[in-house]
């Protein structure tokens, strides 16, 4: 009897994203990006990244089925199927159908994200996703995706962190298309609202039995001091304006200060068949009348890794509580939740091993308190292109030699693997391993 049990048909996969994985992948506004000196750490590229174009993808999948997993999140890019508006690309579309084809033979259920942070080049000229005319675009796109390839998949997720991209793009400006005003990143963040409804439609219309999402980024967020009034104040609007506003707006469909102003939007309405949560880490928050940009409000962690700090800047405090909470909080949407992204880096100390235990019992708890949580996915398969961060922070199951490509399964696959295999965690690997 395992201590922690998972239900049956339970989704146990890995997540990865296109322009992270795939290399070649020049008609993005990512590349475009990555070519001004200094934008990405060690001058690293995303040029061959996991060499996925290549063929790589089969390797990898290969390696994933391995573990056991029954389930992956993939991506497929808007650049290259449409890399001219109205212009398809069937070559590019038949790669992402083999891709597809592979995970059902190997008996995986693919779950395919239209938008992973990176944009075709005509998008972004055309003022990204700052003009409304994205909304008809995109929508555009995902009707034509269903058509291709909805013959292989039937879990969608339109967009991938709305919140994380508008911050990133828009605020701290360090991600194309490099703005650094908050109020142009709350625009985006209601384009991507009401563009999500209208692929949400356009995929329905060709698909009724589509199951589809919004994979949320939620940082769990903990007053520094909890007897401070204004720490408190501090983190409540923390929480509001980065994990609360576009839930607010797809559930209850108005869009909330400062998306809008409350303007009523019942076509965005009840558009989520489930919920998808990306977590990764909790933020204490301290009141700081010295930052009006982040409201008043400044993080403050607890390095409780040196290496997990160093490689990974956005990093915060390591908290399984803070994904239990996180699961009950969106227990009240009523609707299945999977897990579609959790993981940590290795820091050559078994701490991916520590966070994936003490972060499933956390969901096994959640679970056993009522969250509908369908399915897990760890972030990542193999290390890959971290964005801004180059190839330092490692977050796959399996390293990756960036020169030779070469991959090596780290020490957390076999314990991924065993908890696959009984559905569940014996008291034993808690002992091996510790709880956090
Ligand atoms: C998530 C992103 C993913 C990767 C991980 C570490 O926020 O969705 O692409 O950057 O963080």
């Amino acid at each position: 009897m395992n201590q922690i049990e998972f239900p049956a048909r339970f989704l146990w996969g890995t997540t990865t994203a296109a322009h992270q994985v795939e290399g070649q992948n020049f008609n993005s506004d990512w590349w475009a990006w990555e070519q001004s000196p200094g934008r990405i750490r060690n001058g690293d590229s995303s040029r061959i990244a996991c060499d996925w174009w290549g063929g790589g993808y089969r390797q990898d999948l290969d390696r994933a089925k391995n573990l056991g997993t029954n389930a992956h999140r993939m991506s497929i890019e808007w650049s290259r199927i449409e890399p001219r508006e109205g212009e398809w690309d069937g070559a590019a579309v038949q790669t992402y159908r083999l891709m597809l084809e592979y995970l059902i033979e190997l008996g995986m259920t693919p779950f395919v994200t239209l938008h992973h942070f990176s944009n075709p080049v005509w998008v972004a000229m055309n003022g990204g996703w700052e003009n409304p005319a994205v909304i008809r675009s995109f929508s555009r796109f995902a009707r034509r995706v269903t058509r291709e390839l909805g013959e292989w998949c039937s879990h969608w997720i339109t967009i991938n962190e709305p919140n994380v991209y508008a911050y990133q793009g828009y605020s701290s400006g360090e991600w194309p298309p490099g703005v650094r005003d908050v109020r142009r990143a709350f625009r985006v963040m209601s384009n991507m609202v009401r563009a999500h409804a209208g692929a949400y439609y356009g995929i329905k219309d060709i698909q009724p039995n589509a199951q589809i999402g919004i994979a949320h980024h939620r940082r769990y967020f903990t007053p520094f001091d909890a007897s401070s009034a204004l720490d408190r104040l501090a983190t409540y609007f923390r929480n509001r304006l980065f994990n609360e506003l576009v839930l607010l707006a797809l559930e209850q469909g108005y869009l909330p200060f400062p998306l809008g102003f409350s303007e009523r939007l019942p076509e965005v309405r009840g558009t989520q068949d489930f919920v998808g949560v990306n977590y990764y880490f909790t933020d204490q928050v301290a009141f700081d009348p010295f930052n009006p940009g982040e409201i008043f409000g400044r993080a403050v962690n607890e390095p409780n890794s040196h290496e997990l700090k160093a490689s990974f800047s956005s990093a915060g405090t390591i908290n399984p509580i803070g994904l239990e909470r996180t699961l009950a909080e969106l227990s009240r949407y009523r609707k299945p939740i999977y897990i579609t992204e959790n993981g940590v880096i290795d820091a050559g100390d078994h701490l991916q091993i520590k966070y994936l235990l003490s972060h499933l019992s956390s969901v096994g708890r959640a679970i056993s308190s009522g969250a509908q949580v369908r399915g897990y996915f760890w972030w990542t398969l193999t290390d890959n292109f971290e964005w801004t961060e180059g190839y330092k922070p490692r977050f796959g199951l399996y390293a990756m030699d960036v020169v030779t490509q070469k991959r090596t399964p780290r020490p957390v696959t076999e314990v991924y693997a065993k908890i696959i295999r009984e559905n569940g965690i014996s008291e034993d690997m808690f002992k091996s391993y510790g709880r956090t």
